[in-house]
């Protein structure tokens, strides 16, 4: 809708921590109501209730993206994965009934906002750069370049136009904003 004023709620990281999730959630009730509600991935991975994490998700209608630690526990290959992460998501894809490896399968590397408003991803903008962190004003710079080579099916014309990235992965809150070559960045 023209002139519509967006809410956004955006969590990141959950790794399987049920109690964390229901604690940010009542939290962010107190600044609701939200038009959207946002998680850029890692749902599951670590902590002990991922199964629980999942349909917490689905139940408060989050748009998601699969993150590389949801991508594993889906069954797809990862490079760069270290021996505790391995571990937990042993563990973790024990947990996960059919139902709940369906949904991971159903998450998308990134999100395009229909209004073209935003995108979101898990690490990091640019093709095969999913898995990449951002922790500087450097990294910022560049991959907010790179959202024009995520996906084949989306033409620079259209991405370029998109204002906000959104991406989780390091676990650090981070705000960078600014033209390209004046990014300025808080924590
Ligand atoms: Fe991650």
């Amino acid at each position: 809708m023209v002139g519509e004023t967006r809410r956004l709620l955006i969590i990141s990281d959950i790794h399987s921590n049920i109690l964390g999730l229901e604690a940010v959630l009542k939290d962010a009730e107190q600044y609701g109501p939200y038009t959207d509600k946002l998680c850029a991935g890692d749902i599951i991975g670590y902590n002990a209730n991922p199964a629980e994490c999942i349909e917490k998700i689905i139940s408060e209608n989050f748009t998601a993206v699969a993150g590389n630690h949801d991508r594993v526990g889906r069954g797809d290959k990862v490079s760069d994965f270290n021996w505790l992460a391995e571990y937990a998501i042993e563990k973790t894809q024990k947990e996960l009934k059919s139902k709940h490896i369906n949904y991971l399968q159903s998450l998308e590397k990134i999100y395009v906002d229909p209004t073209m408003k935003f995108l979101l991803t898990h690490g990091s903008f640019g093709k095969g750069r999913e898995d990449c962190y951002i922790f500087h004003e450097q990294d910022a710079f560049g991959v907010m370049q790179r959202r024009l080579d995520f996906n084949n099916d989306t033409s620079e014309g259209v991405i370029i136009r998109i204002p906000l990235g959104i991406v989780g992965h390091t676990h650090i809150p981070l705000y960078a904003s600014g033209l390209f070559q004046k990014i300025k960045v808080a924590y």
